[in-house]
């Protein structure tokens, strides 16, 4: 990455999780592969006192557990020197003038900066503003990027708050608002699925598509986040963000070009063709044994697992079903998105199974594990007259790209940033059409008649009434990417 400049990567919350988990193992994998700016520090900032080599110490220990196949002592031993660490309360003025009077003299000129947000939410607009009151926003030697971690905002309009006072120290164009699930190869590849090839945009639309389902499903239960979670529950924890971006990016409109501007003024235009959810079309569900859980309230009524019937009032999907669903302790971790074709409009073969038996046809792209693309469709079996048998033609990564090691979603994410390309994060406009989208549903919720919370057993696919959901419409729930193909309906 050419540039005079030095380049200096500063994290709020540097002790947190995130921190050692994945921003230091990305930039470490970075530096491996030869993409980070000539020159750069990385400067850790938090409450604790810690010296720098407490902090590569740490450091180290989380790149070599998070990042163990790319670990190398050598190029750890490299890398290490352009750690540091200053310590300070980033919500106290005076603190923020000591870390700002740090990195002046550690750059010794004009450098650009990255700033990553990587503290608790309710701690971004005081950073903010301190930032703003420090002078550390402004432009007049190197460019200035923040990079601010999801929840933005718990509503639409706390979400407007925030973009207000985030406004009125950066400009848009320093703005990063990350969702990881953008940075995964699999989302991204989305887009090549679509545009780089000719034989799937003529038939990705209301006149071939029945149905198109994203379940995003973890294993995981609430483990120790919950002071977090119960006041987020799922539609604000996944599906906000998540879940809506992979149905933006498989719905979306070709963009003209392949830059931040078109693709998230075509994003933001589908987002805002989603009709309003009717509450009938959503379902809420707790796992049993949530509010057992260390932070929990014991009566919550936070839901752990959604499921939602949308439409999108367009040319192109007029009257196609999207069903959604997401859940924590759930039987698999699968994220995918099942895109059904409709039936053949006349059968003509003289059929021993009842015609309807037959399974429509589906493309399922498999976001994680087990990366991929899978297409199904209805083969003659051997040696009957007419009897059919659905079969597979699989892609999958790790036989096409043998040699490639998918890099984590944050690596991409974080060298995008240092390039100044905004293209997978979400700007201002969006994330407000995406609370949009949610606000009248956790409003609906709250609604004293709004049907209760149910319950689920942890270790299935959640309660009956996800299932009835689209049963009703006469459909089910598919597994495209974990091999079930009892998918009938
Ligand atoms: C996060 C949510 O954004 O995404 C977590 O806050 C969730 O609750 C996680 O577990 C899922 O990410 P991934 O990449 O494991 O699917």
């Amino acid at each position: 990455m050419a540039n005079d400049l030095s380049t200096t990567i500063l994290i709020f919350g540097a002790s947190g999780d995130l921190t050692h988990r994945k921003l230091v193992p990305a930039l470490y994998n970075l530096f491996h592969k030869g993409r980070m700016p000539e020159r750069f520090s990385i400067v850790g900032n938090a409450r604790s006192t810690l010296s720098h080599e407490d902090f590569r110490t740490q450091m180290r220990d989380g790149t070599q557990t998070f990042s163990a196949e790319t670990f190398d002592k050598d190029v750890w031993e490299a890398f290490a020197p352009h750690l540091w660490y200053h310590p300070g309360d980033a919500t106290k003025p005076d603190d923020m003038t000591s870390l700002e009077g740090f990195l002046a003299d550690h750059e010794g000129g004009h450098a650009n900066r990255l700033y990553y947000l990587s503290v608790a939410p309710f701690l971004y607009p005081t950073i903010v503003e301190n930032l703003g009151t420090s002078g550390m926003a402004k432009e007049d030697g190197g460019w200035r990027r923040i990079i601010i971690e999801k929840p933005f905002g718990t509503d639409l309009a706390s979400a407007k708050a925030l973009n207000k006072l985030v406004h009125s120290v950066f400009d848009e164009h320093q703005i990063y608002r990350i969702d990881h699930y953008l940075g995964k190869e699999t989302a991204q590849n989305i887009l090549f699925l679509r545009f780089a090839n000719t034989i799937f945009e003529p038939i990705w639309n209301r006149n071939y598509v029945d149905n198109v389902q994203v379940t995003v499903a973890e294993t995981v239960d609430v483990g120790h986040r919950a002071g977090y979670y119960d006041q987020a529950g799922v539609l604000r924890d996944m599906f906000q963000n998540h879940l809506l971006q992979l149905l933006a990016l498989v719905t979306m409109e070709p963009p003209a070009a392949f830059n931040a501007t078109a693709l998230r003024n075509e994003k933001v235009k589908v987002l805002s063709a989603i009709r309003p959810v009717q509450i009938e079309d959503t379902v809420r569900a707790q796992y049993d044994g949530y509010c057992r859980a260390e932070g929990v309230a014991p009566d919550s009524q936070t839901p752990t697992f959604a499921a939602l019937r949308l439409h999108i009032d367009n040319w192109r999907w007029q009257g196609v079903p999207f069903y959604m669903r997401s859940g924590k302790a759930l039987a698999t971790k699968t994220s995918q998105i099942r895109i059904r074709f409709r039936r053949p409009p006349h059968l003509m073969f003289n059929l021993p199974q009842d015609g309807e038996a037959f399974a429509p046809n589906t493309l399922s792209i498999c976001v994680q594990p087990d990366e991929g693309i899978h297409l199904s469709f209805e083969a003659k079996l051997p040696d009957s007259t007419s009897e059919t048998r659905s079969v597979e033609m699989e892609f999958h990564y790790r036989d096409s790209f043998e040699e490639v090691i998918i890099p984590e979603a944050y690596e991409r994410l974080l060298l995008d940033a240092l390039l100044g390309d905004a293209s997978l994060f979400t700007r201002s406009d969006e994330i407000e059409v995406l609370w949009g989208i949610i606000d009248p549903i956790l409003q609906g919720w709250n609604n004293p008649d709004a049907p209760a919370v149910t319950s689920y057993t942890p270790g299935t696919w959640g309660p009956d009434t996800a299932d009835d959901l689209v049963k009703r419409d006469g459909f089910s729930w598919g597994q495209g990417c974990i091999h079930d193909h009892e998918d009938k309906a």
